[in-house]
């Protein structure tokens, strides 16, 4: 049986790497597009997820850090540093781990998951809590990768949408066809960019490096639509947003850096970029659960708030093929399923070791 190598070992022919580029690689990318039925029912589409929490370190940074990484050691780098609410930072120290190198993480104080904070030390990343935003990270990161010997590897390096584009191959891929409709979460927009760059580039003949020309593999490319959270949708309203705010911490973010990409990705396919509320996110990641099997981090059910809130406002077509990037996983960030929807904590229900008494517990005697 074919083993998966990872998505620069798959797609090397789309990628700036050569036969003697050192790959650092956790086995990132062949994540499961899985058919969701109780979407699909609901909207009379062919729903599918693209399960991204699949990945090494849980989320689909995974495709860009492999990238990111590979380029900065072919390049020389002795140290690496992101800024990140949570799942970059993840990545980045995975990756830097097994290439060698040193990662150092900014992230904002107090508003990120434990899950992703312990991955980080875990493996060994300078972890610095900075006093302010994501947005304020990211400006001192960058500044410290122009001042300093370190490379950045937020998506504001290219080889991270390179390695992220990878994602819509997979689709494609699969499907045989570019879907009709593409939907996901948007924060920093490094992804909804991605996934646009790896549409136009299957549904066009593509002049490779290595193998000469390409002929095109899709017929087409998708509508994008793309869901910020109620509280820190800056691409909706139209300017940066100083104070972001939401649960879904993984897309609390006030300026994302490629903008211009985002909105380059819903106007040239025709989609848009809307908000969710927090509670449509919940109630997103609860259908999740609950009702197709996919346990996500609440920022990774925006995509599937936005299909819900859409096709409440009977703005989703039937009879066609959606496919929904949910970008990381449950375990990421696991105290959103232990509320109940009313906000309080959920209790187990307790009893003896006594199989009368778990009969009836289960209300089977
Ligand atoms: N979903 C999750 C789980 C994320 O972690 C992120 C971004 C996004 C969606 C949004 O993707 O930024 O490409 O538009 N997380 C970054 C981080 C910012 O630092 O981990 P985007």
């Amino acid at each position: 049986a074919h083993q998966w190598r990872g998505v620069i070992r798959e797609y090397a022919d789309r990628l700036p790497v050569t036969e003697s580029t050192r790959v650092i690689t956790l086995g990132e990318g062949g994540t499961p597009l899985v058919f969701a039925p109780a979407l699909s029912k609901l909207t009379g589409s062919e729903v599918y997820l693209k399960v991204e929490g699949m990945n090494p370190t849980g989320s689909f940074k995974d495709r860009g850090m492999t990238m990111a990484i590979t380029a900065a050691v072919e390049a020389g780098a002795q140290a690496v540093v992101c800024a990140s609410t949570g799942n970059t930072s993840a990545s980045a120290a995975a990756y830097a781990t097994q290439a060698g190198i040193k990662c150092a993480v900014l992230v904002p104080d107090g508003k990120i998951s434990m899950g992703k904070l312990s991955q980080a030390i875990a493996h060994g990343a300078e972890l610095l809590q900075v006093n302010g935003n994501f947005d304020n990270c990211l400006e001192v990161a960058r500044k410290l990768s122009e001042n300093y010997p370190v490379f950045l590897v937020n998506s504001v390096n290219p080889a991270r949408i390179e390695g992220q584009k990878t994602g819509a191959f997979e689709v494609v891929d699969f499907l045989g066809d570019a879907p009709d409709y593409h939907l996901l979460p948007v924060g920093n927009a490094g992804n909804i960019t991605a996934y646009w760059k790896g549409y136009k580039e299957y549904a066009a003949p593509y002049a490779s490096s290595t193998a000469g020309e390409l002929p095109a593999v899709a017929t087409k490319t998708p509508i994008m639509w793309g869901f910020q959270a109620a509280g820190a949708a800056p691409l909706v309203a139209g300017h940066p947003i100083t104070e972001p705010d939401t649960i879904a911490t993984a897309i609390r973010i006030g300026n994302p850096a490629s903008w211009d990409q985002a909105i380059a990705a819903r106007d040239e396919s025709g989609g848009l970029i809307d908000a969710v509320t927090d509670e449509e996110i919940l109630a997103a990641h609860r259908w999740l659960s609950a009702k197709e099997g996919v346990f996500v981090e609440p920022a990774s059910a925006s995509g599937v708030a936005g299909l819900l809130k859409y096709h409440a406002r009977g703005l989703v077509p039937a009879g066609k093929r959606i496919v929904i990037t949910v970008t990381g996983h449950g375990l990421k960030d696991p105290q959103w399923a232990l509320r109940n929807e009313d906000g309080t904590d959920v209790q187990p229900t307790k009893v003896d070791f006594d199989v009368v008494a778990v009969a009836s517990a289960l209300g089977l005697a």
